[in-house]
Protein backbone atom coordinates (compact mmCIF):
# COMPACT_ATOMS: atom_id res chain seq x y z
CA UNK A 1 0.00 0.00 0.00
CA UNK A 2 1.44 3.64 -0.85
CA UNK A 3 2.20 5.74 2.16
CA UNK A 4 1.18 9.41 2.33
CA UNK A 5 2.61 11.68 4.40
CA UNK A 6 0.96 11.66 7.65
CA UNK A 7 -1.62 14.10 9.48
CA UNK A 8 -2.55 14.86 12.89
CA UNK A 9 -6.40 13.59 11.90
CA UNK A 10 -4.49 10.24 11.62
CA UNK A 11 -2.47 10.59 14.87
CA UNK A 12 -5.58 11.02 16.74
CA UNK A 13 -7.20 8.06 15.09
CA UNK A 14 -4.40 5.81 16.06
CA UNK A 15 -4.72 6.92 19.54
CA UNK A 16 -8.76 6.48 18.89
CA UNK A 17 -8.17 2.30 17.49
CA UNK A 18 -5.84 2.07 20.28
CA UNK A 19 -2.82 1.92 17.92
CA UNK A 20 0.62 3.30 18.92
CA UNK A 21 2.16 6.22 17.54
CA UNK A 22 5.84 6.53 16.48
CA UNK A 23 8.22 8.98 17.00
CA UNK A 24 11.68 9.54 16.38
CA UNK A 25 14.15 12.49 16.72
CA UNK A 26 16.27 13.15 13.21
CA UNK A 27 18.68 15.97 13.02
CA UNK A 28 19.90 16.26 9.15
CA UNK A 29 19.22 14.47 5.81
CA UNK A 30 20.78 11.04 6.02
CA UNK A 31 18.75 10.52 9.92
CA UNK A 32 15.75 11.84 8.37
CA UNK A 33 15.61 9.83 5.52
CA UNK A 34 16.43 6.58 7.44
CA UNK A 35 13.64 7.36 9.93
CA UNK A 36 11.11 7.48 7.04
CA UNK A 37 12.19 5.27 5.36
CA UNK A 38 11.51 2.81 8.72
CA UNK A 39 7.80 4.22 8.61
CA UNK A 40 8.29 5.74 11.78
CA UNK A 41 4.95 8.66 12.24
CA UNK A 42 6.49 11.42 13.58
CA UNK A 43 10.00 13.16 13.33
CA UNK A 44 10.99 14.99 16.45
CA UNK A 45 13.52 17.65 15.29
CA UNK A 46 14.95 17.85 19.04
CA UNK A 47 16.39 20.69 20.42
CA UNK A 48 18.39 17.67 21.49
CA UNK A 49 20.49 18.19 18.70
CA UNK A 50 22.51 21.25 20.88
CA UNK A 51 23.76 18.24 22.76
CA UNK A 52 24.17 14.97 20.38
CA UNK A 53 25.29 16.87 17.28
CA UNK A 54 26.40 20.09 17.99
CA UNK A 55 28.37 19.17 21.27
CA UNK A 56 26.95 21.58 23.79
CA UNK A 57 26.55 20.73 27.61
CA UNK A 58 22.81 20.99 27.11
CA UNK A 59 19.97 21.98 24.81
CA UNK A 60 20.04 25.88 26.56
CA UNK A 61 22.27 27.65 24.18
CA UNK A 62 20.91 25.85 21.11
CA UNK A 63 19.74 29.38 19.18
CA UNK A 64 16.89 29.36 16.77
CA UNK A 65 18.94 29.71 13.41
CA UNK A 66 20.13 26.41 14.12
CA UNK A 67 16.89 25.07 14.98
CA UNK A 68 15.98 26.28 11.57
CA UNK A 69 18.95 24.71 9.87
CA UNK A 70 18.48 21.68 10.84
CA UNK A 71 14.83 21.52 9.92
CA UNK A 72 15.66 22.59 6.51
CA UNK A 73 17.93 19.54 6.17
CA UNK A 74 15.21 16.87 7.53
CA UNK A 75 12.24 18.20 5.56
CA UNK A 76 14.38 17.65 2.46
CA UNK A 77 15.22 13.91 3.35
CA UNK A 78 11.40 13.63 4.79
CA UNK A 79 8.67 12.08 2.44
CA UNK A 80 5.77 10.71 4.62
CA UNK A 81 6.51 11.38 8.22
CA UNK A 82 4.81 14.61 10.03
CA UNK A 83 7.75 16.88 11.27
CA UNK A 84 7.76 18.53 14.77
CA UNK A 85 10.18 21.44 14.97
CA UNK A 86 11.14 22.20 18.70
CA UNK A 87 11.24 25.49 19.99
CA UNK A 88 14.52 26.56 21.83
CA UNK A 89 14.78 28.04 25.38
CA UNK A 90 13.68 31.74 25.32
CA UNK A 91 12.11 31.66 21.55
CA UNK A 92 8.53 31.30 23.12
CA UNK A 93 8.71 32.61 26.90
CA UNK A 94 9.30 35.96 26.20
CA UNK A 95 6.29 36.61 24.94
CA UNK A 96 3.06 35.78 22.57
CA UNK A 97 4.20 37.80 19.87
CA UNK A 98 7.67 36.40 20.10
CA UNK A 99 6.50 33.43 20.61
CA UNK A 100 4.16 33.62 17.46
CA UNK A 101 6.94 34.60 15.41
CA UNK A 102 9.22 32.06 15.82
CA UNK A 103 7.31 29.19 15.60
CA UNK A 104 5.96 30.95 12.34
CA UNK A 105 9.40 30.25 11.01
CA UNK A 106 9.49 26.20 11.41
CA UNK A 107 6.49 26.08 9.55
CA UNK A 108 7.46 29.21 6.83
CA UNK A 109 11.20 29.00 6.32
CA UNK A 110 12.00 25.47 7.52
CA UNK A 111 8.56 23.43 5.83
CA UNK A 112 7.97 21.79 9.79
CA UNK A 113 4.01 20.57 10.02
CA UNK A 114 4.03 21.74 13.68
CA UNK A 115 6.67 22.56 16.99
CA UNK A 116 6.87 21.29 19.92
CA UNK A 117 7.21 23.50 23.15
CA UNK A 118 8.38 22.56 26.60
CA UNK A 119 5.93 23.45 29.99
CA UNK A 120 2.84 22.90 31.89
CA UNK A 121 -0.46 24.82 32.65
CA UNK A 122 1.79 28.39 32.72
CA UNK A 123 2.42 27.74 28.95
CA UNK A 124 -1.04 26.93 27.77
CA UNK A 125 -1.81 30.77 27.13
CA UNK A 126 1.48 30.29 24.49
CA UNK A 127 0.04 27.36 23.00
CA UNK A 128 -3.29 28.70 22.47
CA UNK A 129 -1.71 32.03 20.66
CA UNK A 130 0.76 29.75 18.57
CA UNK A 131 -2.48 27.47 17.59
CA UNK A 132 -4.60 30.77 17.22
CA UNK A 133 -1.85 31.80 14.43
CA UNK A 134 -2.48 28.66 12.42
CA UNK A 135 0.70 26.67 13.94
CA UNK A 136 -0.23 23.21 15.51
CA UNK A 137 1.89 22.90 19.02
CA UNK A 138 3.02 19.87 20.38
CA UNK A 139 3.57 20.02 24.44
CA UNK A 140 6.18 18.56 26.53
CA UNK A 141 5.48 18.27 30.68
CA UNK A 142 7.09 16.18 33.13
CA UNK A 143 10.99 16.59 33.02
CA UNK A 144 11.50 20.02 30.50
CA UNK A 145 15.34 19.83 29.79
CA UNK A 146 15.49 23.55 28.82
CA UNK A 147 14.35 24.32 32.10
CA UNK A 148 15.61 21.55 34.47
CA UNK A 149 17.81 23.69 36.65
CA UNK A 150 14.04 24.99 37.89
CA UNK A 151 13.68 21.35 39.07
CA UNK A 152 17.06 20.81 40.72
CA UNK A 153 18.70 18.80 38.01
CA UNK A 154 17.35 16.00 35.45
CA UNK A 155 15.32 13.95 37.65
CA UNK A 156 12.04 12.22 37.21
CA UNK A 157 9.17 14.38 37.97
CA UNK A 158 5.84 13.76 39.27
CA UNK A 159 6.67 11.32 42.10
CA UNK A 160 4.47 12.42 44.48
CA UNK A 161 0.97 13.09 44.72
CA UNK A 162 0.71 16.95 44.60
CA UNK A 163 3.02 17.38 42.11
CA UNK A 164 1.04 14.00 39.70
CA UNK A 165 -1.98 16.00 40.13
CA UNK A 166 -0.39 19.37 39.05
CA UNK A 167 0.64 17.71 36.12
CA UNK A 168 -2.53 15.83 34.94
CA UNK A 169 -3.83 19.26 35.19
CA UNK A 170 -0.96 20.88 33.22
CA UNK A 171 -2.08 18.20 30.45
CA UNK A 172 -5.74 19.22 30.42
CA UNK A 173 -5.02 23.22 30.18
CA UNK A 174 -2.47 22.35 27.49
CA UNK A 175 -5.43 20.13 25.50
CA UNK A 176 -8.00 22.90 26.18
CA UNK A 177 -5.45 25.26 24.67
CA UNK A 178 -5.44 23.43 21.16
CA UNK A 179 -2.02 21.33 21.36
CA UNK A 180 -2.65 18.19 19.50
CA UNK A 181 -0.17 15.87 21.23
CA UNK A 182 1.68 15.70 24.79
CA UNK A 183 5.27 14.63 24.86
CA UNK A 184 5.68 13.34 28.47
CA UNK A 185 9.56 12.92 29.77
CA UNK A 186 10.65 10.95 32.99
CA UNK A 187 7.24 10.59 35.08
CA UNK A 188 6.44 7.45 36.87
CA UNK A 189 4.13 5.11 34.47
CA UNK A 190 1.50 5.16 36.47
CA UNK A 191 1.34 8.83 36.00
CA UNK A 192 1.57 8.76 32.48
CA UNK A 193 -0.99 6.35 32.24
CA UNK A 194 -3.36 8.15 33.99
CA UNK A 195 -2.82 11.09 31.85
CA UNK A 196 -3.08 9.39 28.89
CA UNK A 197 -6.68 8.16 30.19
CA UNK A 198 -7.70 11.40 31.06
CA UNK A 199 -6.78 13.53 27.64
CA UNK A 200 -8.12 13.15 24.52
CA UNK A 201 -5.07 14.23 22.28
CA UNK A 202 -2.33 11.44 21.94
CA UNK A 203 0.52 10.90 24.73
CA UNK A 204 4.09 10.40 23.79
CA UNK A 205 6.49 8.74 26.48
CA UNK A 206 9.88 9.32 26.83
CA UNK A 207 10.85 7.27 29.96
CA UNK A 208 6.86 7.30 30.89
CA UNK A 209 6.26 4.07 30.81
CA UNK A 210 4.39 1.43 28.51
CA UNK A 211 0.65 3.30 28.66
CA UNK A 212 1.48 6.14 26.46
CA UNK A 213 -0.34 6.38 23.43
CA UNK A 214 3.29 6.41 21.73
CA UNK A 215 7.34 6.65 22.19
CA UNK A 216 9.91 8.64 20.99
CA UNK A 217 13.67 8.21 21.63
CA UNK A 218 16.99 10.45 20.48
CA UNK A 219 18.22 8.98 17.45
CA UNK A 220 21.66 8.92 18.33
CA UNK A 221 20.80 7.36 21.84
CA UNK A 222 19.10 4.37 19.74
CA UNK A 223 22.03 3.99 17.23
CA UNK A 224 24.43 4.44 20.12
CA UNK A 225 26.28 7.80 18.39
CA UNK A 226 26.10 9.27 21.93
CA UNK A 227 28.90 7.71 24.20
CA UNK A 228 28.63 11.03 26.85
CA UNK A 229 26.18 9.43 28.93
CA UNK A 230 22.82 6.93 28.60
CA UNK A 231 19.57 7.99 30.39
CA UNK A 232 17.71 4.62 32.02
CA UNK A 233 15.02 4.73 29.44
CA UNK A 234 17.09 4.68 26.50
CA UNK A 235 17.40 1.35 25.07
CA UNK A 236 20.36 1.13 22.26
CA UNK A 237 19.07 -0.77 19.45
CA UNK A 238 23.03 -0.89 17.58
CA UNK A 239 26.18 -0.06 18.63
CA UNK A 240 27.44 2.09 15.85
CA UNK A 241 30.02 4.18 17.10
CA UNK A 242 32.90 1.51 17.44
CA UNK A 243 31.55 0.02 13.90
CA UNK A 244 32.35 3.42 12.64
CA UNK A 245 35.35 4.05 14.86
CA UNK A 246 37.08 0.90 13.52
CA UNK A 247 36.53 1.87 9.86
CA UNK A 248 38.05 5.00 10.72
CA UNK A 249 41.23 3.35 12.06
CA UNK A 250 41.25 1.22 9.26
CA UNK A 251 41.13 4.20 6.66
CA UNK A 252 43.80 5.65 8.23
CA UNK A 253 46.43 2.70 8.74
CA UNK A 254 45.32 1.97 5.02
CA UNK A 255 46.41 5.64 3.58
CA UNK A 256 49.37 5.59 5.71
CA UNK A 257 50.59 2.04 4.59
CA UNK A 258 49.92 3.52 1.12
CA UNK A 259 47.55 0.28 0.87
CA UNK A 260 44.50 2.71 -0.27
CA UNK A 261 43.51 3.69 -2.74
CA UNK A 262 43.93 0.64 -4.35
CA UNK A 263 43.31 -0.16 -8.45
CA UNK A 264 39.75 -0.97 -7.82
CA UNK A 265 39.46 2.80 -6.51
CA UNK A 266 41.46 4.25 -8.96
CA UNK A 267 41.11 5.63 -12.82
CA UNK A 268 43.21 4.33 -15.76
CA UNK A 269 44.36 5.72 -18.51
CA UNK A 270 44.50 4.03 -22.19
CA UNK A 271 47.93 2.76 -22.57
CA UNK A 272 48.98 4.95 -25.69
CA UNK A 273 47.45 8.03 -23.84
CA UNK A 274 50.23 7.40 -20.81
CA UNK A 275 53.16 6.54 -23.43
CA UNK A 276 52.46 10.08 -24.89
CA UNK A 277 51.84 11.51 -21.55
CA UNK A 278 55.49 10.06 -20.73
CA UNK A 279 57.07 11.29 -23.85
CA UNK A 280 55.87 15.06 -23.50
O1 LIG B 1 14.75 17.53 22.22
C1 LIG B 1 14.32 16.36 22.20
O2 LIG B 1 14.85 15.46 21.54
C2 LIG B 1 13.13 16.10 23.00
C3 LIG B 1 12.76 14.65 23.20
C4 LIG B 1 13.68 14.04 24.19
C5 LIG B 1 11.34 14.51 23.58
O3 LIG B 1 12.51 16.98 23.48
Amino acid sequence: MERKKVTIAELQAKKDAGQKITMMTAYDYPSAQLVDQAGIDTILVGDSLGMVVLGYDSTVPVTMDEMIHHCKAVRRGTEHAFIIGDMPFLSYQVSLEKAVENAGRFIKEAGCDSVKLEGGSDMAPVVEAVVRAGIPVCAHIGLTPQTATMLSGFKVQGKDAESARAMVQSAKDLEVAGAFMVVMECIPDLLAARITREIRIPTIGIGAGLECDGQVLVYHDLVGLFERFTPKFVKQYTNLAPTIRDALIQYREEVEQGTFPGPEHSFAMKAEEAEKLVDS
